[in-house]
């Protein structure tokens, strides 16, 4: 289906793509994916309006790109996707500030953080991962109605195979707080609602993907312990004999192809690994999407439990 794989780099799988005329809203777009998901995208002549919670590191992202590309179209908006204050002010300011959006690439993520609460109360991983981010599509769902050929990209993980929502308890009040099973949860999330979008605005031509990007380093490990680290790469490594580091330019690839490939027109709600869609697995350690991820009627319990919780509701 893709002639792009593994390997492919950035770079490589928007070659042929023009995104002149294109505006695209990346978040986390001050560090590793998402920085390069940035650079490519304005490389390729989009406007791209990158999202951080803090402005001197999103001011060295946009220095660092415009090293090579001096007339990149780059603006920035300050948003913590761990305050929905914070949320509403930053996107009620970009509905001011810009016309439309036609790619929303919900990329911002924390990974095995200690038992943290945002500032609304919710766990860190699943406050930060998830419902934050769908709070903020919400609010910028007029914008990206704006747009045309609209696509949303959420970041997951093959960490997803750590861990399902737990509907009864996802702030972990109750069971003991576990950090994988935590970003596992985050991650799961991330592709129900994937398929929750998909099953409400396929209609009007806005569709919605799920990415895991592959194994790179990034900022992401920052929370772990060397124990912690050491204990991830034997589970990595026993589970998958030939694992590799990405670089971050093959890394940010398959969000690039899933926001722009011709052959995903119209075919969202999928989950994409390697610049291909994956196979529903429930047993492989080392590729596929989890049939629990995408099961329609969790996203949909999912969806009503993220609009209680954060208050957000999408227009309909
Ligand atoms: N790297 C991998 O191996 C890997 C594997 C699977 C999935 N992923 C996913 O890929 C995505 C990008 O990760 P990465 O590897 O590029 O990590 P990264 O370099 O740590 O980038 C994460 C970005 O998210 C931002 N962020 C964190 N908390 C935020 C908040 N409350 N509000 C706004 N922004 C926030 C960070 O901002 P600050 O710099 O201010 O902290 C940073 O810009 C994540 O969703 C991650 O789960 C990565």
């Amino acid at each position: 289906m893709s002639e792009f794989g593994w390997a492919s780099t950035t770079d490589e799988v928007l070659a042929e793509i023009d995104l002149s005329g294109r505006t695209v809203f990346i978040t986390g777009a001050n560090s590793g994916l998402g920085q390069e998901t940035a650079r490519a995208m304005a490389a390729r002549g989009a406007h791209v309006i990158m999202a951080g919670r803090d402005q001197e590191k999103l001011d060295a992202s946009v220095a660092a790109i415009r090293t090579d590309q001096p007339q990149a179209a780059l603006d920035t908006i300050t948003l913590d996707l761990g305050s929905l204050e914070s949320i509403r002010a930053a996107t009620s300011r970009a509905r001011q500030r810009f016309d439309k959006i036609d790619l929303l690439i919900n990329n911002a993520g924390v990974m095995a953080t200690p038992f943290l609460h945002t500032a609304d109360g919710f766990e860190m991983q699943f406050g930060t991962n998830h419902l934050g981010h769908f709070a903020m599509t919400a609010e910028l769902m007029p914008l990206i109605e704006r747009g045309s050929a609209q696509r949303i990209v959420n970041l997951s993980s093959r960490g997803h195979f750590m861990g399902q929502v737990d509907f009864a308890d996802p702030h972990f009040a109750r069971r003991p707080y576990d950090p994988w099973a935590a970003y596992g949860q985050s991650k799961t999330a991330n592709v129900l609602f994937t398929v929750g979008l998909e099953a409400r605005y396929a209609v009007l031509g806005i569709h919605a993907y799920a990415v895991h990007p592959g194994g790179i380093e990034t900022n992401l490990g920052r929370h772990m312990t060397p124990e912690m680290r050491e204990g991830l790469m034997k589970r990595v490594t026993s589970s998958d004999g030939g694992f590799q580091w990405k670089t971050i330019p093959q890394g940010a690839a398959t969000t690039c192809w899933a926001a722009t490939a011709p052959e995903l027109e119209g075919k969202g709600g999928v989950y994409c690994e390697d610049c291909h869609v994956a196979s529903v697995d429930d047993e492989s350690s080392t590729a596929g999407v989890r049939s629990y991820a995408l099961n329609p009627s969790h996203a949909d319990q999912l969806w009503k439990l993220s609009e209680d919780q954060t208050g957000a509701k999408f227009p309909s």
